[in-house]
């Protein structure tokens, strides 16, 4: 969502700032801001819109050795030059950008005007501008620590002061926050990605905790004032990763890099001996993995359906009660948390609220959670008890790609583990592991095809409103390729079990409203041809999704052909396709695919 840097060193700040935005500009977009402490005044530079807009109009005179800057996704207020952050103190002296909500800002506004403060914006952030300017304190980390006694919420924000020029005072709770150690210079930023080209020395910060950041170092401490100790990171993503290249979109990108991106996750894991898979990370001996009951998968949007992917393998193959649901409501119906249930929450930038509250609820219960996360030393990674890192590589596409595929991935070599310690053959395990072998070949041929599917999906781009349809292991590839059309096309596409058409949807089948079918070489497959027949019966659009050797009825709009796997694994390849029609029915129609409207990366708001 919102994203936050910050500079202090020997060259000037402003550029490295800017650079630093336009890098975290995929997590929020529609404001963006600098501040830059000069000799003698405090600048500021802000405006709604894109970061270029905001580098092309920046002043001539904003020279600075230190300063902060932030990209916003409106939350409180609409974007405006008003509501972007940075936000002021009235002195003009102190800078704060922010990411994250103030629970009792309207309490803090109202006391604020009592006391003759004219507040310049509708946003949260800006009282804690005022309440550190009004704050008794000798030097600026008293006097942040002193306002933020007064907030409630989430936050994670940066603080310049004309009166402490040599300093960017940080501070996180429940909105991340890395520090960037560089030679003689320091950064500060919400993701890697934006200090990533100057530094991959990293400290990541921890709820409850503040730093001083200057030139020459950093120094840690608690909320009651004590210096903490911290271990420095290296950050395993390359900058090179971070760049479009050669292709139109990101989201494009990191479909190709697909076939890469699996490779990674299963490199070193795979068995070959005892027809197994080594999760090393997962901090559970075989006699407590033996012991779990039931296993729930906790994520929101896509890493939700990859959570529905996953549940169906792990109780197909491994044999285990498993379920998916939202992270995002699973906390608000106060769940029963149960001892012997493997909690796992899932996530491609480790950062998403809903998810992380989830988990930390989960902990605060007692429940054992363990993670697959992309993002390595993100909150959720380090909240978990264990997990398994997606090796993806970093997704810079709002609508995610290969991070939901290696989170399939992981779910199956989740499944195979468990499974291979309870009751599942060697046989089967040979199968499964051949299987996730094929994949990034098998991947690579349905990339192959882009052409084919571009052109499909132009015809279907034209339509307003689609359904996509699968049952049982194909649902969760029908929801998925649901919500990759809807975010990043606008097109109404709503995802249905097959089955259920019968039962009420079908009334909406028409030769406008086309159907996208996920018809697997599978033991259904008798019933989803019979659902076909009743789909163009009533003259709607098929788009069939399957598999070579399917016969399918004569007549249909296009049929989309799918290299064939293990029927446990087959899901993971039928997805590939959905994106490709996503992306290249969002190119058809003219969007900006790898920033959707009113969409951002990663969701750190409840
Ligand atoms: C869809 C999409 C979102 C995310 C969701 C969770 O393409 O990207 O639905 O999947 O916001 O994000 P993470 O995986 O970062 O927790």
């Amino acid at each position: 969502m919102c994203g936050i840097v910050g500079y202090v060193g020997t060259k000037p700040a402003a550029p490295i700032l800017v650079d630093g935005l336009a890098r975290l500009e995929y997590r929020g977009y529609d404001s963006a801001g600098v501040a830059v402490v000069g000799s003698s005044e405090l600048k500021v530079h802000k405006d709604a819109g894109r970061v270029r807009e905001l580098e092309a109009s920046l002043p001539k005179r904003f020279g600075g050795k230190l300063g902060i800057g932030h990209t916003r996704w409106a939350t409180h207020g609409g974007p405006s030059k008003d509501n972007a952050h940075p936000h002021v103190s009235a002195d003009q002296r102190i800078a704060v950008v922010h990411n994250g909500i103030f629970d009792n800002a309207g309490v803090l506004r109202a006391q604020l005007e009592d006391a003759g403060v004219k507040l310049r914006s509708d946003t949260d952030t800006e009282v804690l501008a005022h309440l550190i300017e009004q704050a008794e304190g000798d030097t600026l980390e008293d006097k942040v620590l002193a306002a933020l006694r007064r907030i409630e919420g989430t936050y994670g924000i940066a603080v310049i002061d004309l009166d402490f020029p040599d300093r960017i005072v940080v501070a996180r709770n429940g909105s991340p926050l890395i520090l960037g150690v560089g030679d003689g210079e320091m950064h500060v930023a919400s993701d890697a990605a934006a200090l990533i080209r100057y530094t991959r020395q990293v400290v990541y910060l921890d709820d409850g905790e503040l730093a001083t950041v200057r030139a020459d170092g950093y120094r840690t401490f608690t909320q009651d004032s004590r210096t903490t100790t911290k271990t420095e990171k290296t950050v395993e993503w390359d900058a090179e990763e971070f760049e479009r290249g050669a292709h139109e979109h990101f989201m494009v990108k990191e479909i190709h890099e697909q076939p890469e991106a699996v490779q990674r996750v299963i490199r070193g894991r795979l068995d070959e001996r005892f027809h197994a898979v080594h999760l090393g990370g997962l901090n559970m001996d075989a006699r407590e993995a033996r012991e779990i009951k039931r296993v729930k998968i906790l994520g929101c949007g896509s890493a939700y359906y990859a959570g529905q992917l996953g549940a169906q393998f792990i109780e197909e193959v491994a044999r285990i009660p498993a379920d998916a649901e939202p992270a995002s409501e699973f906390r608000y119906r106060n769940p029963v948390v149960e001892r012997d249930t493997l909690y796992v929450a899932v996530s491609q930038s480790g950062e998403t609220l809903d998810t992380l509250v989830a988990v930390q609820e989960l902990k605060r219960k007692g429940g054992r959670v363990i993670g697959l996360v992309n993002a390595v030393g993100s909150s959720i990674a380090r909240e978990v008890d264990g997990g398994v890192y997606l090796h993806a590589g970093p997704e810079v596409s709002v609508a995610s790609t290969k991070a939901l595929t290696n989170m399939a991935v992981g779910f199956a070599m989740l499944g195979i583990h468990l499974g291979r310690i309870r009751d599942v053959s060697p046989a089967d395990g040979r199968r499964l592991i051949e299987g996730l072998k094929k994949i990034p070949a098998q991947i690579q041929a349905i990339v192959d095809t882009e052409q084919e599917l571009a052109e499909i999906a132009g015809r279907l781009s034209r339509h307003e409103s689609l359904f996509f349809v699968g049952r049982t292991r194909g649902y969760p590839v029908a929801r998925e390729g649901a919500q990759k059309l809807k975010e990043i096309s606008y097109r109404h596409a709503e995802a249905y079990q097959t089955s259920e058409l019968k039962h009420g949807p079908l009334a909406l089948i028409s030769p406008d409203v086309p159907t996208v079918a996920i018809v697997p070489d599978d033991e259904l497959l008798d019933r989803n041809i019979g659902a076909l027949h009743e789909i163009a019966a009533r003259s709607g659009p098929l788009y069939v999704v399957t598999h070579p050797g399917v016969e399918i009825p004569d007549g249909v709009a296009a049929v989309i052909e799918v290299p064939k796997n293990e029927p446990e694994l087959d899901p993971i390849l039928l997805t590939i396709p959905l994106q490709l029609l996503a992306y290249h029915a969002s190119v058809a129609l003219g969007h900006d695919v790898d920033k959707p409207r009113n969409l951002a990366k990663s969701v750190t708001v409840e």
